[in-house]
């Protein structure tokens, strides 16, 4: 495992200090359960918590990342077949907030109308949901951004959503490909307002960069009064 991307890779905006760390380690050790799985706009829970969603193409690992950061295997169902998650998904963590593991966009084996049905949930989601308080953008470490992340970007500058990049699946990009994805990401995260500039990079297999994300999400809860 030489060759395994680290941590040392992702960029930084401050050092996490061992408070942080470890009030991240309590945050995501506290239970975590499924509220509810909204297929259509109209059964999207009211907004009366904060909460952090994960976006991205299908097959990225956002649903492999809820779980990694809960540690629980299967409590977010992954597959190997893009277009696995086809609603939205709540889980509330610590009875405080919310965790939103949201359908893939791109590549789904599923039906056209079914696609466009999901899409729109995503999108009516995204542009009206005051108690969002950060997304995660999800991207493949070994690919970098692609036209339909920068489309969802452009939605969220728009929408004025706070986001952050995260790249996944760290442990199968070689090194230069990681660097690859970094520089791409930079560059295109510099013309959206929005962005959160710090990238972080993760895997859900090995657990690289799990432990910083419990612990940036532990201090965005802090500094905004997350409940
Ligand atoms: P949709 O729900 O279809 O949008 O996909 P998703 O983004 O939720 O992806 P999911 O978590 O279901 O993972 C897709 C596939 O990638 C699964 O086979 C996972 O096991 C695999 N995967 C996810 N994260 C990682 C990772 O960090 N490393 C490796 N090697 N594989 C991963
Ligand atoms: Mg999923």
């Amino acid at each position: 495992m030489s060759d395994t991307p680290t941590l040392d890779i992702s960029d930084k905006d401050d050092e996490l200090d061992a408070a942080a760390i470890e009030a991240g380690r309590l945050l995501f050790a506290h239970e975590c359960r499924f509220v509810a799985g909204a297929a259509t706009t109209s059964i999207i829970p009211d907004p009366d918590r904060d909460e952090i969603a994960f976006a991205g193409r299908s097959n990225v690992g956002k649903s492999s990342l809820v779980n990694a950061l809960t540690g629980r295997k299967t409590l977010a169902r992954t597959s190997q077949t893009p277009g696995r998650t086809q609603q939205i998904n709540f889980f509330l963590l610590d009875e405080k907030f919310y965790l939103v593991d949201l359908p893939g966009y791109g590549y789904a084996r599923a039906s056209k109308e079914k696609i466009a049905a999901w899409t729109e949930v995503v999108n009516r989601y995204l542009r009206g949901r005051p108690t969002l308080r950060r997304l995660y953008l999800l991207i493949d470490a070994r690919h970098g951004p692609k036209p339909p992340d920068q489309e969802l970007m452009t939605m969220l500058d728009k929408a004025a959503v706070s986001y952050q990049v995260i790249l996944t699946k760290a442990d199968k990009a070689r090194p230069s490909e990681l660097d690859r994805a970094m520089e791409a990401t930079k560059k295109e995260l510099s013309a959206h307002p929005a962005a959160h500039p710090f990238i972080i990079a993760t895997s859900a297999r090995t657990g690289a960069g799990v432990e910083e994300m419990r612990a940036r999400i532990a201090t965005l809860a802090e500094l905004t009064g997350m409940r």
